[in-house]
């Protein structure tokens, strides 16, 4: 399973890549907006920091207009991902994207429906947004077994990232699913570490390791 960081923070994104869970990362316009720069600085920075996908969304509601974003975007580093909404014009650009080789995120995907069309269209990735979901008293990680069955029945290569994930559990359920990739806020992976019983079991042995110079 694949950790990809849901930020433009490259503080954060330089922190986990040193400790080696970094395996990509995805952007949208809010997260863009929180890193307080430009989509282009912000995204050159990223994509020479992490050898993985970093994934960019188009902003044009027209399929033209998002091929062109998607062109300008792919020059900036071999390693963008253009992020597509799941719209009509959406499926449009990546079906165009996929013969001109340029590699897509179908993002904002809330059913097992719109996953099945966005994999037809030859998405690279699609998003399945799972907090959104449970936001709105569905169950998100539902889905992502229905989007991961879906998949493995036709052998479709798309992969598929949990995204919109709010706490360690949705990293857990969606790795029992054997979803190809999560892509997680720091804030969310810095909490995957910690347990108070290691602190506590830490704190011990070096309590006892003291002691037992003195002896
Ligand atoms: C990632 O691709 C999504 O843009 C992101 O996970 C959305 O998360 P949110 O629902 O917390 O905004």
């Amino acid at each position: 399973m694949k950790f990809f960081l849901d930020t433009a923070k490259v503080e954060e994104i330089r922190a986990a890549t040193e400790l080696g869970i970094c395996d990509g990362v995805t952007t949208n316009p809010t997260l863009i907006m929180k890193s307080g720069r430009s989509q282009e600085e912000v995204v050159k920075e990223i994509a020479q920091i992490v050898r993985g996908p970093v994934s960019v969304e188009v902003i044009a509601e027209d399929a033209p207009g998002m091929v062109k974003e998607a062109e300008e975007f792919s020059a900036w580093a071999s390693n963008i991902v253009i992020k597509v909404p799941m719209t009509k014009e959406g499926m449009k650009a990546v079906r165009i994207l996929s013969e001109k080789g340029i590699k897509t995120n179908v993002t904002l995907v809330f059913s097992a429906t719109q996953a099945l069309i966005a994999a037809k269209a030859g998405a690279t990735y699609i998003s399945p947004f799972v907090g959104r979901l449970d936001d709105v008293s569905s169950d998100g990680m539902e889905l992502i077994e229905q989007i991961m069955d879906i998949l493995d029945n036709y052998e479709f290569e798309t992969e598929l990232i949990v995204a919109s994930v709010r706490d360690p559990i949705h990293v857990v359920e969606a790795a029992r699913l054997g979803a190809h990739i999560a892509t997680i806020p720091a804030g969310v992976l810095e909490k995957m570490w910690n347990h108070p019983l290691t602190d506590k079991g830490i704190a011990q042995f070096l309590e006892d390791y003291e002691k037992s110079k003195k002896e």
